[in-house]
């Protein structure tokens, strides 16, 4: 089965849809890979990497004229679809919506068609969500844009010629590309604030460090899969109002709201512009849906009122060799899942995901999918807040059902055992209960089947993210458990005691000493 990268053929578009390190996994995997010469120029791959890693360099009409599946960035020209061979895959970012004269011309070739951009937003897709991953990149490439035209630090700093105030940004929706926005924004030191609808993002954002601003309004704005509803006429008007408040105040706005399949939402209106001090930047991300700013011009960087605003839409391109990577990797990843060889490689319409992103079988319609029945809500809606790294962060994954520890059997038989061998040890002896030593045994015994069920209970029931903080009190009952094992050591040696005491202290020390360890890998994780 033959695999074929083409060049992008987009102007100025520098991506290119699988890196060396891609076509030496496709090729293990036992594709034949053909490129089209030039075709990673853009994005700093040369034809002789390709070569190295086994894939055959041809002209474009090879590309399109003999490969069985082509795998592509942005949607092919009409003429590029008159080079495909009748029958074949293509699978590439397509917008089925917005480009009907496409899918025509490709329903006559027979075209069978994976669009990238209607993979499902679901946990087990997300290795393969190619919007995600471009998101990302734009986002981090936003702030890039902004700092490049911005004419100060974006970290505040002292210095002996006087001191400079830090960037303060505003970075408006926070879905994939504005917590990569906001990520970026905070690592190079400037004070962030953020703002969407969804209630759901408050603490994502105030984890990456940025501060979340509140509406009074009380409307929620999820509308399910980690995307947002239209809002209400009157939120709307307060969000504005809101912003136009923070405007003097802001340095550079980084805007990204969007409602799939909607023009984006006006936010940033022309008097929040003016209202900026000169010198200040705004970066529209939304500028391909419509912009989320009055005056923005798509694809160009224009200035108002002494504010440049930026309309960018090859945000992703602009970092072309990492988008190549991932976006080559997303490919790879669906590949997988649709058989992973040319022999079990398979549309497989069962496959939610195939699903999802199917818009052609063999020439026929089969966009738009048919709708995904959302899980029932869980009865407690509390949220699980799970820490995650920037990158993970920004994907919105679906949430996840809340995990119960599991109590083991093994607990309740082993409490039964002690419980029953101190009934039988209390109650089996009768008169021999006087004696002094076998009260003071059965004491200590009742402390220890106590100390066992507590102390069994305390640490099962408690949640694997606050293992940590538990750690921390385990070592204070260690230190205890040291003085006593100390106390009881002092006697003649070779005694039971005295080697029990031994033991603790041992013991009690590891655990110590191993709760130090772990803590520090833990902690060491968090820095940078
Ligand atoms: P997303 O759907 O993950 O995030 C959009 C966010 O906007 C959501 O969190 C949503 O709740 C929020 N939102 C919606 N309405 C809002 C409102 N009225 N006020 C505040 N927040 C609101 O989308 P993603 O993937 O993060 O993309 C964001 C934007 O960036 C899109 O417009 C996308 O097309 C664009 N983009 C632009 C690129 C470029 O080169 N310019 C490249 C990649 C993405």
């Amino acid at each position: 089965m033959k695999v074929g990268i083409p060049r992008e053929s987009h102007e100025g578009e520098r991506r290119v849809a699988g890196t060396p390190g891609t076509v030496q996994q496709l090729v293990k995997m036992g594709f034949e890979v053909v490129v089209e010469r030039d075709a990673g120029a853009g994005a700093s791959l040369p034809d002789a990497f390709y070569a190295a890693e086994g894939a055959t360099l041809v002209d474009a009409a090879t590309v399109w004229g003999e490969s069985d599946l082509v795998l592509k960035v942005r949607p092919p020209t009409l003429d590029e679809v008159a080079q495909l061979r009748q029958g074949a895959t293509l699978i590439s970012f397509i917008w089925p919506a917005q480009n009907a004269a496409l899918i025509e011309a490709l329903q006559a070739r027979d075209a069978t068609v994976l669009a990238m951009d209607c993979i499902p937003r679901i946990s087990r897709a997300q290795k393969m969500d190619a919007l995600s991953s471009m998101a990302n990149i734009a986002g981090y490439r936003a702030v890039i844009e902004a700092a490049a035209v911005y004419g100060s630090f974006f970290t505040g700093q002292i210095t002996a010629a006087g001191k400079v105030a830090p960037a303060r940004v505003l970075v408006i929706g926070a879905g994939v590309a504005g917590l990569a926005a906001i990520a970026a924004a905070r690592g190079l030191g400037a004070v962030v604030k953020a703002f969407d609808t969804r209630a759901a993002v408050r603490e994502q954002v105030q984890s990456l460090g940025a501060q979340f601003l509140e509406l009074e309004v009380e409307e929620d704005g999820e509308g399910g899969g980690g995307y947002a509803k239209v809002m209400s006429e009157a939120y709307i008007r307060a969000e504005m109002e809101l912003f136009l408040a923070e405007a003097a105040e802001t340095d550079i706005v980084i805007t990204t709201a969007l409602i799939p399949g909607r023009p984006a939402p006006k936010l940033w209106e022309q008097r929040a512009v003016e209202a900026m001090r000169p010198g200040s930047v705004v970066v529209d991300m939304a500028a391909e849906q419509g912009g989320n700013c009055d005056v923005t011009v798509p694809g160009e960087a224009v200035q108002h009122a002494g504010v440049t605003i930026i309309g960018y839409t090859d945000l992703s391109s602009r970092l072309a060799t990492t988008a190549s990577q991932l976006y080559g990797t997303n490919l790879l990843h669906l590949l997988r899942d649709m058989g992973g060889s040319p022999d079990a490689y398979k549309v497989d319409h069962e496959d939610e995901v195939v699903r999802g992103a199917l818009v052609l079988d063999q020439g026929a319609l089969m966009w738009p999918p048919p709708k995904v029945e959302a899980p029932p809500p869980a009865a407690a809606p509390k949220p699980e807040v799970k820490p995650a790294p920037v990158a993970a962060a920004a994907a919105p994954a679906t949430p996840a059902a809340p995990v119960k520890p599991k109590k083991s059997p093994v607990a309740a038989i082993i409490s039964l055992a002690l419980v029953g061998l101190w009934l039988f040890l209390r109650f089996s002896q009768g008169d021999a209960m006087v004696s002094p030593a076998s009260a003071r045994f059965l004491e200590h015994l009742t402390v220890f089947v106590l100390a066992c069920f507590v102390g069994w209970q305390v640490i099962w029931s408690v949640t694997a993210a606050l293992h940590t903080p538990l750690m921390s009190v385990t070592n204070a009952i260690s230190g205890i458990i040291i003085l006593g094992g100390m106390l009881q050591a002092r006697g003649s040696p070779g005694a039971a005691a005295v080697i029990l005491g031994i033991l603790a202290v041992l013991f009690a020390t590891i655990n110590i000493a191993g709760g130090f360890l772990v803590t520090q890998r833990m902690l060491k994780m968090f820095r940078r």
